[in-house]
């Protein structure tokens, strides 16, 4: 079953004007992708830095408009939803960022975050039992809802973000370098955890990374973007057996896969 269809999405962004007697010129972040991900899939998107992943994400995440196409998810053109029927769709998918910074106050305990996108949907009866559920999924402790994300460790404090983003049961995350902060081996066991939780809950998952090895290891599919471009998509293994575009067999050099 499809359940997001990204459909010929174009993002630009007005660059600050250079002379006062010009408007700025157009960046065009996001050029005429196209892809859908299978409910349970994993889908990689792999690209330089600039390249228009974070944009992507953000547009997937309906945080942004797409200037052009659409964008489905269970079939549902989320930029043509109402504000209140956005957030009826928003326990569906979710976001970890490379950050965990980023979506946790410092000053609020880990089980007040990680409860919070319940709430935001108004879903709070038994939050407490769900944000206990979601701790220990991930591997942590109920008791560690208590906690401050400074008491955490890096790899910790991942978890908690996962945990975040697990606790309306959506069937779409979105991980954005979720793992690229990490040193390699707390890297591995948060993947593990990914594609655990991928096995247990049925989660599609789209995974955005700079580094094609991390990607080929877990993803069905890949997308390669340059400067907003999709240059190659297909299925991971084939795209790493048999990479066509110059561009992808130059991050796979630069993985250390060739
Ligand atoms: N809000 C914005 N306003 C203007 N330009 C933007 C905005 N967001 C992104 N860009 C530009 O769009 C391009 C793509 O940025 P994006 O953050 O999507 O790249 P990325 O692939 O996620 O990079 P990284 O690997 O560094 O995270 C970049 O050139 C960036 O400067
Ligand atoms: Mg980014």
């Amino acid at each position: 079953m499809t359940l997001l269809a990204v459909e010929n999405v174009t993002r630009r962004y007005r660059m600050p004007r250079q002379s006062i007697l010009q408007p700025g010129p157009v960046l065009t972040a996001v050029d005429n992708a196209s892809f859908t991900l299978q409910a349970g899939k994993t889908l990689g998107i792999v690209g330089e830095s600039g390249s228009g992943k974070s944009t992507l994400a953000r547009m997937v995440m309906a945080f942004e408009r797409p200037d052009e196409g659409r964008i489905r998810l269970d079939g549902q053109d989320l930029n043509a939803l109402s504000a209140s029927a956005l957030r009826a769709v928003r326990p569906r998918f979710q976001i970890v960022f490379q950050d965990p910074y980023g979506s946790l106050d410092p000053r609020r305990t880990a089980g007040w975050s990680i409860g919070e996108p319940l709430r935001a949907t108004g879903d709070t009866a038994r939050a407490e039992a769900r944000v206990a559920e979601a701790l220990e999924q991930v591997g942590l402790r109920a008791a560690d809802a208590q906690k401050y994300p400074h008491e955490f460790s890096g790899g910790q404090r991942q978890r908690i973000a996962i945990a975040r983003a697990i606790v309306t049961r959506p069937a779409l995350i979105v991980a954005d370098e979720a793992v690229s902060a990490l040193d390699v081996s707390v890297q591995a066991q948060i993947l593990n955890l990914l594609m655990d939780l991928q096995d247990d809950l049925g989660l599609a998952l789209l995974f955005i990374s700079h580094d094609l090895s991390v990607v080929t290891a877990i993803c069905d599919d890949v997308l390669v973007l340059e400067h907003g471009k999709t240059v190659e998509q297909g299925p991971a293994e084939q795209v790493m057996a048999a990479p066509r575009h110059p561009y992808t067999k130059s991050l796979l050099t630069a993985a250390g896969l060739t």
